[in-house]
């Protein structure tokens, strides 16, 4: 017999299917790259944060199996009790080198990043956290787990996010934001953000899930975009996407903040550390983003502009910016859902996000776009998009 919560459960999803709103994992049976192979059928891969090709890297897979001869496979258990690894010391120096700072330590994933972050600096009701309204959910969840005071400016509303901070009474202070969002793939305004951080003694912290391996000259992140690099700022991200894609995540910043973490962090305290094929892995990674980088990025520079003028010359609904997040506004859920199946049938896989991802109407199919798409890829994803588009008029501009 089926419990009353199990009853609950399957009516909920019965409503899901039947507003066609149901998500199914698409299978994928090949290495992650721009091209591979989902459900027995090849695509071009236009939903994936492989921004930098780097997940079936030679050189990344090779160091994975080198950590798994090195050092098994995992910890067997959380750092401060069973010892921390050489190759967990080794990656977090790497991450700090690349990031010029201090220090950096890591966790498990981005996630696991955030939520052992945010509630750890920001406890207390005597504390408070200022937040982008579209900052990513792993944000939204560590405030959660904070009693810290809550204020949520409106996306990219610096101006409201000033009028908080001037009335806000609170002993530790946190500004929070992506540095890319996930779901607009337009940019923080950092330099303000900076300004208003110092001016209102607040700790500034930046998600550069989206912007690690992507902005910057040589792909250090937001602060690189905008010339502001330098000490203040907290940062986190991921190794899950441009630096190798596997998991992991970090905060780096300075000696004292990371320390604190090793010392009062749950997610720390509680759970296990990265396996070692992700720390070699992702050090090999972050090795050829500093050694070859530069011929990366100006190929993912060149595929992000190529596409987006694509987009903008097919009518199509989009956010205009700089980074390989390109959004096709679609409207209404089912719209994106049936949109996605329709671009699979012709071989092109691309991700369609509904609200509660995004708000209500905004239903979108999220493109990105990788330096290891070649022009014909890319070319044949919008003849792939032009022809679904013409089936789905809601999606024009
Ligand atoms: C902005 C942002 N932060 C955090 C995360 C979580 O990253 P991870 O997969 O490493 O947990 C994501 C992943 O989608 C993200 O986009």
């Amino acid at each position: 017999m089926p419990t009353t919560l199990e009853k609950t459960l399957a009516g909920e999803l019965q409503q899901l299917i039947e507003t066609k709103q149901y998500k199914r994992a698409n299978e994928i049976q090949a290495p992650q790259g721009p091209r591979t192979v989902m459900d027995g059928r090849p695509v071009i891969n236009l939903s994936s944060n492989n921004y930098l090709a780097l997940a079936n890297h030679p050189k990344v897979i090779a160091a994975g199996k080198e950590a798994l001869d090195k050092f098994g496979l995992g910890t067997a258990s959380v750092r401060f009790i069973c010892g921390t690894m050489t190759c967990h010391v080794e990656l977090e120096r790497k991450i700090a080198e690349f990031i010029g700072c201090e220090a950096a330590t890591t966790f498990i994933s981005c996630w696991d990043a955030n939520v052992g972050l945010i509630p750890t600096l920001a406890p207390t009701k005597e504390d408070a956290i200022f937040s982008d309204a579209l900052n990513h959910a792993s944000i939204i969840d560590a405030i959660r787990l904070s009693k810290a005071q809550r204020f949520i400016f409106p996306h990219g509303h610096l101006d409201e996010l000033e009028q908080m901070l001037k009335t806000a009474k609170a002993r530790n202070k946190l500004v929070v934001t992506d540095g890319v969002f996930s779901m607009e793939g337009d940019i923080a305004d950092l330099p303000r953000l900076k300004e208003l951080a110092n001016k209102y003694d607040a700790q500034l912290v930046v998600d550069e899930s989206h912007a690690t391996g992507v902005l910057g000259e040589t792909g250090r992140g937001t602060a690189e975009h905008f010339g502001v690099l330098g000490e203040g700022t907290v940062q986190t991200s991921t190794l899950g996407k441009a630096l190798g894609g596997a998991c992991g995540g970090y905060v780096a910043g300075s000696k004292t903040v990371c320390d604190y973490l090793v010392q009062k962090s749950r997610p720390q305290l509680f759970s296990n550390a990265l396996p070692p094929t992700v720390c070699y892995g992702s050090m090999a990674a972050i090795d050829v983003l500093m050694t070859e980088g530069s011929r990366l990025l100006e190929q993912l520079r060149a595929n992000v502009a190529h596409f987006r003028e694509g987009v903008r010359a097919l009518g199509l609904k989009t956010i205009d910016g700089i980074t390989p997040i390109v959004p096709v506004i679609v409207g209404e859920t089912p719209t994106a859902i049936a949109m996605q199946k329709a671009l699979f049938a012709e071989g092109v896989f691309v991700s369609g996000f509904g609200y509660p991802v995004v708000p209500k109407g905004e239903a979108r199919l999220r493109c990105q776009i990788s330096a290891g798409h070649t022009k014909e890829d890319l070319d044949e994803c919008l003849a792939a998009l032009k022809k679904v588009a013409e089936q789905f008029p809601q999606s024009r501009a």
